[in-house]
């Protein structure tokens, strides 16, 4: 029975305290975009199928592996968002924005891919990303960069590191595709299966490979950079030396791809070594991308950063909120008629800004403390119906086992006074 009760493998419920932790991500990813002009955007969970096909290729693995699609009612094919840029790039084309001017979003939510569960890899994780639509400046792609890491820098994230390559365009692309064939073809044999399939498939796959087996062939690959046209490398050369003026630290690495196929000219991931396997805590780039319904694909920069990761990272530093959930204020009531007054004396505490939670049904005051012990109260009022006769409350202090008698009017200055609680605003 309890194995029906656990949530499927790749998902995970989550509770207090790590809530906290998320809402961090959350209200950080609020304040740091919002400085760059950023308003957040919240589009579907679940989209018409081709929204994804269309955007993301449907040659990757993202698409060919790991989609959870399924028919509606009436037959249409739909699938929950396996990342967020195809769908926000729906939302934006079908506002008729991002054309010549540029629209700035953000999102943060749920995505779902059919992977197998892992350390960092999970089935619904959530991300935390931005795009910025239709502009083609290189400053934009040094811009983004610049954004997501002040972001993981308000998160406390030390040791994140940013690692840029270019793909050059789509003119680009014969080009080098031939190079790599060139490079592989020779060794193919002693290459994964996988990989095998790619080079006739899509070469560039290839060089996302994690197989052991393909590594050192991998690693001897040429420079893509040094492949592309002269306008894309001085595409890439004008994003470098935005950097450089904005004071971003990045590594170039000439052989990250990504494994989406709608980038071009810029990409970039963000990796951490508190990760372990799956160290990449963002990836981004520049990407065209085209919309169902669309001609001419809608071009903009952006990243999504991996939510669970994140707060893994933050792990690995030992960094918490430090938030503690437990209610201030427990009031205890002895005695069936000293249960309504004691849910109104609960009211007045939480007007005053006092967490506090109030005994629901008749109990021994043994048990009702042990109840507060649980919580992890603080501070305990107890009503009986005697007390309330004489408009006295007994207090008591958990910590420090003071308990003292007051006036009812007296209640919020004790709590007070024992919480050292600021007054609410
Ligand atoms: P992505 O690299 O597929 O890019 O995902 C971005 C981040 O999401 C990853 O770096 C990782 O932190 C997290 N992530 C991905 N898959 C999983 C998983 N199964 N479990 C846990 N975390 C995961 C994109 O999704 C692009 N849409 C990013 C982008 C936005 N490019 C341009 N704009």
């Amino acid at each position: 029975m309890a194995g029906k009760l656990e949530p499927l493998p790749g998902t995970g419920d989550i509770w207090q305290p790590e809530v906290s932790e998320w809402v961090l991500l959350e209200r950080t990813a609020q304040e740091v975009f919002s400085r760059y002009g950023y308003g957040e955007l919240r589009t579907p969970v679940f989209e018409r199928t081709e929204v994804f096909v269309r955007g993301i290729g449907d040659e990757t693995e993202v698409v060919q592996k790991e989609m959870y699609t399924f028919e509606d009612r009436g037959g249409r094919s739909l699938t929950l968002r396996p990342e967020g840029t195809a769908g926000v790039m729906r939302a934006i084309a079908n506002r008729g924005l991002g054309q010549g001017e540029e629209c700035r979003v953000f999102y943060l939510g749920p995505m779902f891919r059919g992977e197998r569960p892992a350390a960092g890899r999970r089935r619904q994780f959530h991300q935390v990303g931005v795009e910025n639509v239709g502009g083609l400046a290189p400053a934009q792609d040094a811009e983004c960069m610049a954004m997501v890491m002040h972001y993981l820098e308000a998160l406390g994230l030390e040791g994140a590191r940013l690692l840029i390559n270019s793909r050059g365009t789509a003119e680009d692309r014969p080009a080098v595709s031939e190079a790599m064939v060139n490079h592989f073809q020779p060794a193919i044999e002693t290459m994964c299966p996988d990989c095998q399939r790619r080079l006739a498939t899509n070469v560039w796959r290839i060089l996302d490979c994690k197989q052991d087996v393909c590594q050192g062939i991998i690693s001897q690959a040429p420079s893509m950079v040094d492949l592309l046209s002269q306008s894309s490398q001085r595409f890439f050369q004008q994003v470098c030396e935005t950097l450089d003026a904005l004071d971003v630290a990045y590594e170039i690495d000439p052989r990250l791809v990504r494994g989406l196929d709608y980038y071009e000219h810029t990409v970039f991931e963000i990796v951490h070594d508190g990760l372990g396997a799956q160290n990449a805590l963002a990836g981004g780039g520049r990407y065209s991308i085209y919309v169902p319904g669309s001609k001419k694909p809608v071009s903009g920069v952006g990243f999504a950063a991996g939510m669970e990761r994140l707060l893994m990272a933050r792990e690995s530093l030992q960094l918490s909120t430090g938030h503690n959930h437990a209610p201030d204020v427990f009031v205890a009531s002895l005695g069936a008629g000293a249960l309504l007054p004691g849910l109104q004396l609960a009211q007045e505490l939480r007007r005053e800004g006092i967490v506090t939670v109030a005994q629901t049904e008749e109990r021994s005051m043994k048990s009702q403390l042990r109840a507060a012990n649980k919580l992890g109260v603080k501070l305990v009022v107890i009503q009986g119906e005697a007390e309330i006769e004489s408009g006295l409350v007994m207090c008591k202090n958990l910590a420090t086992s003071v308990q003292e008698e007051c006036g009812r009017d007296q209640v919020v200055a004790w709590i007070r006074k024992s919480l050292e609680a600021p007054a609410p605003v």
